[in-house]
């Protein structure tokens, strides 16, 4: 099995632990308290996982696994804000190649965004994943990302 294939087969068992474990509660905060605990601790290419919300217009974080990040983001700058205004996933090899990257942590160098849509098709927040390794995601994670804040 090559390496994206070995990716494709861990994703595939976190997603159907999720799916079981999220029978439980349809709060989101649980809900997403444990999404991030399950993938930070079965990727070991993730350094930060967790979610921002948007609240009162502001992307406010959320459940989070990893080192201490930013409570509020500035308006209209970043991935994050990027991931919500264009209602689509951004992914990004080198953040330092990224106008208006917030860094939280300056070990970050590369990171994905995928948003969370409400049943209108609106987006409440996001599910931000950063790693330490530049390039660190490929179309496996964003496919897979994509049916795990489904899940939410
Ligand atoms: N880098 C993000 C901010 C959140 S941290 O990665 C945890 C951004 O540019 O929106």
């Amino acid at each position: 099995m090559t390496d994206k294939e070995h990716l494709a087969k861990r994703y595939e068992r976190i997603h159907n632990q999720l799916q079981e474990l999220l029978t439980k509660t349809e709060n989101k905060v649980a809900r997403m308290a444990t999404a991030a605990a399950l993938l930070h601790h079965k990727m070991p290419h993730f350094f930060w996982t967790g979610f921002y919300i948007l609240v009162e217009g502001e992307l406010t974080v959320g459940p989070y696994q990893g080192p201490l990040a930013c409570q509020v983001l500035e308006k209209k700058k970043g991935v994050c804000w990027t991931g919500v205004e264009r209602k689509e996933t951004v992914l990004v090899p080198d953040v330092h190649k990224f106008p208006g990257h917030i860094a939280c942590d300056s070990r970050s160098n590369s990171e994905i965004v995928v948003p969370l849509y409400n049943p209108d098709d609106q987006v409440w927040g996001v599910l931000d994943v950063d790693s330490r390794k530049l390039n660190a995601f490929s179309e496996v994670d964003r496919d897979w990302l994509e049916r795990i804040a489904k899940l939410i």
